[in-house]
């Protein structure tokens, strides 16, 4: 195997343990909500959770499928918060990381275009397309925020 494909699928379980604690993150997050305007924004956390569930499994199909390797059970550190502003914060926070890995990602694909013949279109989709996601959930929390 190219040296490059054993480094995307260290990279890509990277990512898929990140998906793992975004989304046990909102969805605990969203159960520690409560008050007048909490159900609006219990519905974005928990729709912002199954696009998580989304991207997980996008990442191990690239781990498994095309890249042939084994798609890790893991999960990254969560963070706890509990006022509406923190939660919101501390997720926004760990979107815009997750963007600049996923951006590191993505350049890593970029440059290896030539040792991934079928591969390559793939991967460049399908990583591009969650950074698209993840730059809405920032835009999400920012309209909650209010800054
Ligand atoms: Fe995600
Ligand atoms: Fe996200």
């Amino acid at each position: 195997m190219a040296a490059v494909k054993k480094e995307l699928i260290g990279m890509l379980n990277k990512a898929l343990e990140l998906e793992h604690a975004a989304r046990i993150q909102y969805l605990c997050h969203a159960e520690l909500i409560k008050g007048l305007n909490a159900e609006k924004i219990i519905d974005r956390l928990t729709e912002i959770a199954s696009d998580e569930e989304k991207h997980e499994k996008k990442f191990r199909n690239l781990i498994g499928n095309y890249l042939d390797g084994e798609p890790s059970m893991g999960m990254a550190p969560t963070h706890r918060a509990s006022e509406v502003p923190e939660i919101l914060k501390i997720n926004r926070k760990g979107e815009k990381e997750a963007i600049d890995f996923y951006k590191e990602i993505y350049q890593k694909v970029v440059d290896a275009k030539k040792d991934l013949p079928y591969e390559f279109e793939t991967l460049e989709h399908e990583i591009r397309h969650v950074i698209l996601d993840e730059e809405e959930h920032v835009a999400e929390l920012t309209v909650l925020l209010g800054d």
